[in-house]
């Protein structure tokens, strides 16, 4: 049995999905165990692009199963839109091939509220995607307003809850702004118990599932969500999003154990993105002339969730090395190295100034992290449309800046993506 892990090592949206579609080929299962409907999930299949945000992007392959993992917040409105968008899209997705954790928590409209209230009051902005996920995770940790994915089974029980934690509810959005919405526990409740229908036969126990599948020799594909600098224990605290999405999600959000994984697939981009607020060294804010604007241009750098233009920047081999090592990572992908075929020059973050001195350790702190100034190595250009290119001993000069990103991270690259589509791959080895 092989398992696979395949994680963003930086803010995310490093283009994951076209290395998890790649790896269908030796899996059967794919995992999600992360986050919820704030992931965007671009794969370019035949010529036709899919977009996904709740679903692993695994399920386009009709020999996969896809799981939804505990650690999951689950939008229903989203699952069900994206279900009956692949199905309208000719992607078989049934019970079968589709399964949803009893222990996954479910995202309900007050949460959405309590976001969009919380980020725009004074001070407290993440620049979050607004999808209500910051509050659900609070409300599972809290536990006495966490309500899960099974309960939507069990109709009484799934209406009493909403009774005792809608009013509580009501009272924090009230507090929140004069404004707010509130909501009306029994709406909610036959609301959700119509989702109920339609999702009921997809709601499993995944953990138990998922020891199936490895006792049947099946091998499993882990699609983490974000990047692992979002992690909410080793990001750039506060600035992240509410759930570990470095490989360290995996066993408490699938309940799968760690030390069964048997290979760690590191993406990055070549260089780096980031949506939202919360410091970000390299960035580079040079106006609408500038390589930051040419990046988000030839990388069309918005957001697949909420369309917001990414942040853009040079590769930070600071930051990487730390995720690198913090994850376990065994080898690395290079993605949208195409998107650099135009510059001069290529610079990359290889240390940071703090208060005058250099260092390459990464503060898991954004506090910490305003203050370093980036140092960069330079690098030529290669100045040639490398989108064609199959071959490694055929990519130009960016054999050297794609050698360098290598180095740093102390990581053979496995995977060179210069361009959306599966066939535009560079396999290393
Ligand atoms: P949240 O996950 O919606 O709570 O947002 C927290 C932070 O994570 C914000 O900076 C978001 O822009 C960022 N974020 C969340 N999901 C993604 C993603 O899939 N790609 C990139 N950034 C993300």
């Amino acid at each position: 049995m092989a398992s696979t892990c395949v994680v963003g090592l930086q803010w995310g949206d490093e283009a994951k999905g076209k290395i998890v579609d790649i790896l269908t080929r030796e899996h059967q299962w794919v995992v999600r165990y992360n986050g919820g409907a704030n992931a965007g999930h671009t794969v370019v299949k035949n010529g036709k692009t899919y977009k996904l945000s709740l679903l692993p992007t695994g399920i386009l392959e009709p020999h996969m199963t896809a799981l939804i993992g505990n650690g999951v917040v689950v939008n229903p409105v989203k699952f069900l839109d994206e279900v009956a968008n692949l199905r309208s899209a000719g992607v078989e997705v049934s019970p079968t091939n589709l399964l949803l954790s009893t222990h996954a928590h479910l995202i309900f409209p007050y949460h959405v509220e309590e976001e969009r209230l919380t980020e725009s009051g004074k001070g407290q902005a993440i620049g979050t995607t607004g999808r209500g996920i910051g509050p659900c995770y609070q409300d599972k940790i809290s536990r006495s307003n966490g309500i899960r994915v099974g309960d939507l089974l069990h109709p009484d029980f799934l209406r009493q809850r909403l009774h005792a934690i809608v009013p509580r509810k009501n009272l924090i959005l009230r507090a929140l702004s004069s404004d707010a919405k509130t909501f009306d526990a029994d709406a909610l409740a036959d609301e959700y118990l119509g989702y109920a229908q339609q999702m009921g036969p997809f709601i499993r126990d995944t953990v138990h599932a998922l020891q199936q599948a490895v006792h049947d020799g099946k091998n499993i594909l882990f699609e983490a969500a974000q990047g692992s600098l979002l992690d909410i224990d080793h990001g750039s605290y506060p600035y992240v999003t509410s759930s570990n999405s470095s490989t360290t999600g995996i066993w408490a959000g699938s309940g799968f154990p760690a030390r069964f994984i048997t290979r760690i697939i590191g993406i990055i981009k070549a260089y780096t993105t980031r949506v939202g607020h919360g410091p970000f060294p390299t960035e580079l804010d040079d106006g609408p002339t500038g390589i930051g604007e040419t990046i988000r241009k030839i990388g069309r750098e918005y957001g697949t969730v909420t369309g917001r233009p990414r942040r853009c920047g040079w590769f930070d081999a600071v930051a990487t090395r730390y995720t690198t090592a913090l994850g376990g990572v065994d080898e690395l992908a290079v993605m949208l190295l195409d998107v650099l075929s135009t510059l001069d020059e290529i610079k990359i973050c290889t240390a940071y100034e703090v208060a005058g001195q250099r260092t390459t350790v990464f503060p898991g702190d954004a506090f910490l992290l305003e203050r370093c100034k980036p140092v960069y190595e330079t690098l030529p250009g290669w100045k040639t449309d490398i989108t064609g290119v199959r071959n490694w001993n055929d990519l130009p000069a960016a054999e050297r800046y794609v050698s360098r990103l290598g180095e740093l991270l102390e990581r053979p690259v496995s995977f060179v993506s210069v361009g959306p589509d599966r066939d535009q791959t560079i396999f290393c080895k």
